[in-house]
């Protein structure tokens, strides 16, 4: 579906546990051009990430909230087509939270000039953008891998955990994935060479945990919290490394779960477990793109995406992400290339 206007989705009621189309609105507005110092942007590919569930929940966050009426907020590449800036030129391709919605300006200060030359286009939202920085840094600076050390990593065939496996390999340590499908699990195992891969939702945790980790848990990267998270705590080993990336599991819950109640195993292994923001490694950016886009050249970090086509059907792929329906990093594609 297209239009000579700026489809947008915006937010029209805050979600209540998972959300529905109805929370969501697709409306029009005129094209909007840009003023002194300020670029066009037609959107090419839309980002959806678990973190909009947080911003459309409204309330006391790391980010202002989206307000209702609002457009939503998202990580968008597209092609500058107006410019009043000398920063950025007609054509450039950018990178930036632009929003749902096919037009978009900015006053370049929230905006990257994308290096087209690293890989496609929707990898600058996906393993050479914020989810991969996050696998990056989140692993090698939070979960400090050692050689030989066993890495588990939650939700890992999708944008973050298909990476963190991957680096892991790359670090000399065992990599065990947990995920949500047999298709997911052999994903892992047999195309990006993780050691093991444990289905939540078919196996005894703990017993596929003892199976895949026979000598322990030294990094948890933890991408989903809830039960998984307890189950994965029983098993770490002295001085283990626990790295609290995400916690899907608990975005749509009214009420958050009770626990965890095993944190006392932190006390017996001298164990660490640490909260981090991808943003405070930003001034590093490029030196973990440029790690990434060596290792993909050297065919050792591949990526899966998953892609869906057209700007109104974003509400529903968010709601699908939120049940683990993606397969890969979740892109929109808004526009051509
Ligand atoms: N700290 C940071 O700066 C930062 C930055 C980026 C992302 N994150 C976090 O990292 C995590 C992964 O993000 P992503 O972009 O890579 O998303 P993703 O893994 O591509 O997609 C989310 C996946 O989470 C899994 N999931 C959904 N509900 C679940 C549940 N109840 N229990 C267990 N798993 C569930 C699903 O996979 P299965 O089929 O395997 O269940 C789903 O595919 C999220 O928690 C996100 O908030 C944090």
């Amino acid at each position: 579906m297209t239009s000579d206007g700026n489809r947008q989705i915006t937010l029209s009621q805050r979600p209540v546990g998972y959300p529905t189309e109805s929370d969501f609105s697709l409306v029009e507005s005129p094209v909007p051009h840009p003023r002194e110092g300020e670029v066009g942007v037609q959107a090419i590919w839309l980002s959806l990430d678990p973190y909009q569930r947080g911003r459309i929940r409204g309330g006391a966050s790391y980010a202002a909230p989206v307000e209702l009426g609002e457009v939503i907020t998202g990580g968008v590449v597209g092609r500058v087509i107006e410019s009043r800036t000398p920063s950025f030129q007609v054509g450039d391709i950018v990178e930036g939270p632009l929003g749902w919605q096919e037009y978009a300006l900015s006053d370049g200060r929230n905006l990257r000039k994308v290096d087209t030359t690293m890989g496609p286009l929707p990898t600058a939202l996906g393993v050479l953008g914020m989810p991969g920085m996050t696998a990056y840094f989140g692993l090698l600076d939070v979960g400090q891998p050692k050689p030989g050390d066993t890495v588990v990593i939650s939700a890992a065939s999708g944008a973050v955990g298909q990476v963190v496996g991957q680096i892991a390999k790359i670090m000399g340590c065992r990599a065990v994935g947990i995920a949500g499908s047999q298709e997911k699990i052999d994903y892992i195992v047999d195309e990006l060479g993780f050691d093991a891969g444990i289905n939540y939702k078919t196996e005894n945790l703990d017993t596929a945990l003892a199976t895949a980790c026979p000598l322990g848990v030294d990094v948890y990267f933890d991408n989903v919290g809830g039960v998984v998270t307890d189950a994965v705590l029983e098993h770490i080993n002295t001085f283990a490394r626990n790295v609290i990336c995400g916690q899907i599991s608990q975005y749509n819950l009214e009420e958050p779960e009770p626990g965890p109640r095993n944190l006392g195993l932190l006390i017996i292994h001298q164990a660490r477990m640490e909260g981090f923001l991808v943003f405070q490694f930003a001034h590093r950016y490029e030196e973990g793109r440029q790690r990434i886009a060596g290792w993909m050249k050297a065919g050792k970090v591949k990526y899966r995406e998953h892609v869906v086509e057209g700007l109104e059907n974003a509400p529903r792929a968010f709601m699908g992400l939120m049940r683990g329906e993606n397969f890969g990093k979740l892109l929109i594609k808004v526009s051509g290339e």
